[in-house]
Parts: structure tokens; sequence; C-alpha cells
């Protein structure tokens, strides 16, 4: 017996070999275009940092085929994905879960594919919440009980409104070009609001108000030239003014705000502000965001104009 112990001990069958790692765990940015997307370099760098085996990339998706474009990479194994322009309101669609504040954005930029014993996908938001962290953590601005002006009623404030309410400020005045999207915008969320003791109202460009304390731009104006739509008597001196945009195309509106006295600020932060709630949510650990956003300030600053 002690020879076939000693055999087995010494055969190849039972050479111990080292642990090999297991692959890691794949995520990834769905959307059309996603060349330019950041956020595989601030998951990677999310990633290292908590020591946690994640894979992100970017998932190209056909603008006809969104759906299936994500259900082939759920079938590959991967475990959830963030959801970028166009298909933020395809997202919340597919879930069959969807958190509170993807529920009032009626949008979601996360998808966690958990099994379907759980009751499926789980849609979130996390763009709110980012934006809301943002402003008063990273640029240390308090919104409780300020007067915050939101312009623009597309997908971008859509997504921020719910969480911004939930920072109970006094009052937030949503002001768009088209009047009717920012009433539609601002009648779903008239409950929230009321529970969270925040006067809330949709205005036109026009009537948007004065003397606000933080600024946001939510709209696609810089993009198409067209200048910052609203007068400089909406800013108090030394409000916050901050674009939801980053790089050269938040640049006119960051001039605009620095010429009238306004504290500004581009979107970079919420960018990552947003990203890390995405990794909470699938990781379960939360990570430390100001060096990324330290490092990535440094690259989106030393990167040549568009
Ligand atoms: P997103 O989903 O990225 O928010 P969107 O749905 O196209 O993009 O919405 C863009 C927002 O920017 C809208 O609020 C739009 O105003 P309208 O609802 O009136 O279209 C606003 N916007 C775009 N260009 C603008 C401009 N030149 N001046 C004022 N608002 C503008």
């Amino acid at each position: 017996m002690i020879g076939l112990d000693r055999f087995a001990l010494f055969s190849p069958m039972t050479i111990p070999t080292a642990p090999s790692a297991p692959a890691p765990d794949r995520y990834a940015v769905a959307g059309n275009p996603v060349a330019h997307s950041r956020s595989p370099a601030i998951h990677a760098r999310f990633a290292e940092q908590t020591g946690q085996a994640v894979h992100y990339e970017r998932l190209l998706c056909p603008l006809d085929a969104f759906v299936p474009t994500v259900q082939a990479f759920a079938a590959e194994g991967a475990r959830g994905c963030n959801v970028t322009v166009p298909f933020k309101f395809e997202a919340f669609q597919l879930a069959a879960r969807r958190t509170p504040r993807a529920e009032l954005a009626q949008a979601a930029n996360t998808l966690r594919f958990d099994a379907d014993a759980d009751g499926g996908w789980l849609a979130d938001n996390t763009d709110g919440v980012g934006l809301v962290r943002d402003i008063t953590v990273n640029a240390g601005v308090a919104l409780a009980g300020a007067r915050v002006l939101l312009l623009g009623a597309g997908g971008a404030s859509a997504g921020v409104l719910g969480p911004l309410i939930e920072a109970r400020p006094a009052e937030i005045v949503l002001a768009n070009r088209t009047r009717d999207k920012a009433e539609a915008i601002v009648s779903r969320h008239l409950g929230w609001a009321a529970q969270h003791g925040v006067r809330l109202s949709a205005r036109g460009l026009q009537d948007a108000g004065t003397g606000f304390d933080v600024f946001i731009n939510g709209t696609a104006a810089s993009l198409s030239g067209g200048g910052v739509p609203v007068g400089p008597e909406v800013l108090r001196p030394g409000a916050l003014a901050l674009d939801m945009m980053y790089g050269p195309a938040a640049a006119p509106f960051l001039a605009w705000a620095r010429g009238h006295g306004a504290v500004p600020r581009d979107g970079l932060g919420m960018l990552v502000e947003q990203a890390a709630e995405s990794f909470t949510l699938w990781r379960g650990v939360r990570p430390d965001t100001a060096p990324v956003l330290a490092a990535l300030r440094a690259e989106v600053d030393a990167a040549p104009a568009r």
C-alpha cells in the first residue's frame, strides 16, 4: 500500500500545478458610435485599483440591432454593460427590472445581466447620481437649499432630474427651447419633487429665470455651434456653471461661464462618477474616483483640439 501511495504521490496526474487565474468578467460600453468612449480606460483603472478581475471593451451596435448585439454579448458570458447614445431608451425597455431612478429617467445607462432565476436583467441609470456626486463632492458645491437651472429636455436632462431632486435643492427649473418637452419631463417628476420638498417647474428659454446658484447645461446646443441659449442673467455671481459635455465640445460654454463670473465645470467628473456607480453596482466595490479623474483630466487637457 505504501508503494502505491508513493506512486500516486508522484503520478503525473497528481503533480500540483499553479492555479491558473480565472478569466476576467467581461463588461462593455454599448453604443453607436463608441470609438471615442473613455469608459474602457476609466473601468480599467477602477479594476486595477480595486483588484477586480474585469475586462471592459467597446461594443459597437448597429443602429437597428442594439438588442440582439447585447443579447449575444451576454450569451458569451459577459456580466453587464454601460449603454450610451442612442440606446439608453431601448436598454430601459429591455430589462426585466429597473431601479427607481431608471424609472424616473425612462432610460438606462447600465445593465447588469442577472440570471433569469432572479427575475432577469437589471437596468439602472447612474448619470444623475454621478452628476450629483461631482457637484457636491468633487466641486464641493452644496445642492441642498440651492436654486438650480437645468437646461434641455433630451435624454441627458431626463436622466439626471430624479437624483438632482433627491439632493433637495430649494428649486429646480427645467428650461427648454421646446417647452412641451420640459413639461412632459417635469410632470412625471412632480410626485418625486413633492416628496423631497423641491419646487419644480418647466419653462421656455425666454423666461428661464435669474440668479441661479447652479446652472447645468444638458442641451446639445454647443454641438451645433449655437452658443449658450440663455443670457448671463441666469447666473448669480459665483454660480457653478456645469456643461455635461467635456473636451472641445464644452469649451464655448466654459468660456461663457468664466466671462460672466461663474465657476465653470465640464462633464468629465460626472463621466467618472457615473462609471464608478456602475462599477459598484456590478462588483459591490466602490473605486476611488479622485485619482482616475485627475489622470483623465490630464489626458483630455493634453489632447489636441479637434
Ligand atoms: P440628448 O439625448 O443627448 O439629451 P436630444 O434628445 O437630442 O439629446 O436633446 C437635445 C437637447 O438640446 C434638447 O433639449 C434640445 O432642445 P429641443 O427639445 O427644443 O430640440 C436642445 N438643443 C439642441 N440644440 C439647441 C439649440 N441650438 N438651442 C437650444 N437648445 C438646443
